[in-house]
């Protein structure tokens, strides 16, 4: 089988790809258009439309990420080729961290002190006990599942949300309309981690936004489109003043890299992050594409992403 690899550093890829799969002939985007053309599968992240339609044999595709919206958007993407996406390999520890540092950021007052030290203004916040601090998780997929379990062990009341009914160890699972509802209406911290599909675009909107209490927080290492921005903007209220949203760490948006002149750069209780909370681990993704293409081959059944729902 020939494995087209695409990725930045796609060269450590290949030769990673390369050890894995001694039977296979793995080669970059870099390699001649004509043998390009005879891969057997795509191993991508963000490939261009062009690329995506050059392989006129392709079996399979596997995708870099855990988000699949990119791919599924891709005007190149051919109808009818299976896709695997990757499955936390390591990621949901990453966005992990990056969401118990958020919490903490809240409850441990670290945006007040870092305002405070500007004018220097020596005053401590009491301490508001992590059982009383619930954490609301939208989305547990892979990822969202794991990093709710991680804060869940930090001792915060996590609260979970999916579409369709989950069960979690240690953590209040909700679902449904209904479900989203009861979550907003009793959590400080709110995390997205959701896919972005037609039927998560602007989840957090004006309506939902007003249903967290007053002094919420939001933490968004998931996707840009999860989120309303004017009405984000709107519950964030102007200038160092705690509006009903406390403060926002945000790691995605519709548009990366976030546009100059977007006003959540400049504001004083978001903090912005160049989607970083995730990256993709190598070792682990390629034991997970070495596995995938093997199953492929031997034409297993395999745990294909379902385009029509988006993830
Ligand atoms: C990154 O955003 C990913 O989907 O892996």
């Amino acid at each position: 089988m020939r494995v087209l690899v695409h990725i930045e550093d796609g060269d450590a890829w290949r030769h990673a790809l390369a050890e894995r799969l001694p039977e296979a002939d793995v080669i970059t985007s870099e390699a001649p258009a004509a043998r390009r053309r005879e891969a057997d599968y795509l191993a991508a992240w963000k490939p261009s439309a062009e690329l995506l339609r050059e392989p006129i044999r392709l079996k399979g595709i596997v995708n870099l990420g855990a988000g699949v919206d990119a791919l599924l958007n891709n005007p190149g993407l051919p109808a009818g080729v299976p896709i695997i996406k990757l499955r936390d390999a390591g990621m949901a520890e990453l966005i992990g961290d990056y969401v118990r540092y958020g919490v903490l950021h809240f409850q441990r007052d670290f945006d007040r002190y870092r305002r405070q030290q500007a004018r220097r203004d020596w005053h401590e916040h009491a301490v508001v006990d992590k059982d009383d601090w619930p954490v609301g998780v939208l989305g547990l997929g892979a990822i969202g599942a794991k990093v709710a379990a991680m804060v869940a062990a930090d001792g915060f009341a996590v609260h979970g949300w999916s579409r369709s009914p989950k069960q979690l160890p240690d953590i209040i699972c909700h679902h449904g309309d209904e479900g989203l509802r009861e979550l907003l209406g009793q959590v400080r911290s709110l995390v997205l981690l959701l896919p972005d599909t037609r039927a998560t675009r602007h989840v957090i909107n004006a309506e939902t936004l007003a249903r967290l209490p007053a002094g919420a927080s939001l933490i968004n290492p998931g996707r840009g489109t999860l989120v309303d921005e004017a009405a984000l903007l709107d519950a964030l209220g102007p200038g160092e003043q705690e509006g009903r949203l406390r403060g926002a760490i945000l790691d995605a948006f519709p548009e990366e890299p976030l546009p100059e002149k977007n006003p959540l750069w400049g504001h004083p209780r978001v903090w912005v992050t160049p989607h970083m909370a995730g990256p993709t681990p190598m070792k682990e993704a390629l034991d997970q594409v070495a596995q995938a293409l093997r199953a492929f081959e031997a034409g297993e059944a395999l745990d294909t992403v379902d385009p029509d729902a988006g993830y």
